[in-house]
């Protein structure tokens, strides 16, 4: 399996998302600031990976920072990596964990802050790939035998560390014995499930078919899917699910069909501090991602055009989310808060 990020002596190694499935390209960023550029332009994308980007991107940046003034560049650094992408809390949640460990090590000499900070960057990236697999096998046993399930953008190995959340479930299901096939919507704008998911799905020998997002309704009412599995981007404290646009027509098609709607997300993309998804911030990318395919415009020049990156998807349409410490069920204010209290694995 492919490394999505990696942390070297030459500086932060990712494979270029954007090039791929056509090139497998991998970009070296050397300073933080390369870094924040290759999450905006997601180079890096899917809310873990983002996550473990901007942690080593802190790392990075600390080991170029002028020891005289530290805390100021430390500062810059992480405001810097922080204004890249609102809507993935799992950004935010890593660059907190690494001024939690910079604040630690702050005493004593640049050498062990640097080494640190490196270390704790690693470390998270290792624990996603962990916490990606305890997901899977928390799931596995909510996917129906013998059919097919339907995904959206790509909450893979590409979205993560490793082994994905929502494709991560699929894994453990297939690992588990079961015969399904996967059914992914292309994913416009940005083309994460024609050009990230099934690919990965075929590397791995999985049976995939690629439909284009319009499809859904028509897939969705045929009975032939056994379940929807997607990723998150933050999850409010009730439960509502910011996940890639188009997630919430999913969910009530879903529902209208009575077919179950998972989430698969670690516990570090719960926003508890948020009581409804209402307040999550929805990332609005460029205009260009809509008008143009591939630089190849598709519109009449001057057209208006609005491009939100994410939707929110309310509680009622979500049956079950999936984490690395148990599945939560409705209603959501009291198992996610569960969830996040104690590291025991919540049974259903
Ligand atoms: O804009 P992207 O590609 O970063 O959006 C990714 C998603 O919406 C994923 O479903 C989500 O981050 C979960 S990834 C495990």
């Amino acid at each position: 399996m492919i490394e999505t990020i990696e942390w070297t002596p030459a500086g932060v190694v990712m494979i270029d998302q954007t090039r791929l499935p056509r090139e497998q390209v991998f970009v070296t960023c050397h300073d933080y600031r390369e870094v924040a550029q290759a999450i905006r332009a997601m180079v890096v994308r899917g809310a873990p990976a983002i996550g473990v980007a901007a942690a080593m991107g802190v790392a990075l940046g600390v080991l170029g920072a002028d020891p005289a003034r530290l805390d100021e560049e430390f500062r810059e650094i992480c405001d810097t990596l922080a204004a890249t992408r609102p809507t993935a809390v799992n950004l935010f949640w890593a660059i907190e964990r690494m001024k939690r460990v910079y604040a630690e090590a702050r005493s004593g000499p640049v050498e062990a802050i640097r080494e640190r900070l490196a270390a704790e960057a690693r470390q998270i990236k290792l624990e996603d790939i962990a916490i990606n697999k305890a997901i899977g096998g928390n799931g596995a046993p909510l996917v129906p035998d013998g059919r097919t399930v339907m995904t959206h953008c790509n909450a893979g190995a590409l979205a993560t560390a490793g082994y994905g959340t929502a494709l991560g479930v699929i894994r453990a299901a297939v690992a588990a014995g079961k015969r399904i096939d996967v059914i992914a919507g292309e994913t416009r704008p940005f083309l994460q499930g024609a050009r990230l998911t099934v690919w990965e799905l075929q590397q791995d020998g999985i049976p995939a078919t690629l439909i284009t997002d319009n499809m859904a309704g028509y897939f969705l009412k045929s009975g032939r899917i056994g379940c929807v599995v997607v990723g998150a981007d933050r999850i409010a404290a009730n439960g509502d699910v910011a996940n890639k646009i188009g997630t919430y027509s999913l969910a009530v098609l879903a529902k209208e069909n009575e077919v179950p709607f998972y989430v698969a997300a670690p516990v570090s993309t719960l926003d508890l501090a948020l009581e409804s998804g209402e307040r999550i911030p929805i990332e609005q990318r460029p205009e260009s991602e809509v008008t143009h395919v591939f630089g190849v415009p598709v519109a009449p020049e001057g057209i208006r055009v609005e491009n939100p990156a994410f939707d929110v998807t309310p509680n009622r349409y979500v049956t079950a989310i999936i984490t690395e410490r148990g599945v939560a069920e409705a209603p959501y204010a009291e198992s996610l808060r569960a969830l996040v209290e104690s590291k025991e694995v919540v049974a259903r």
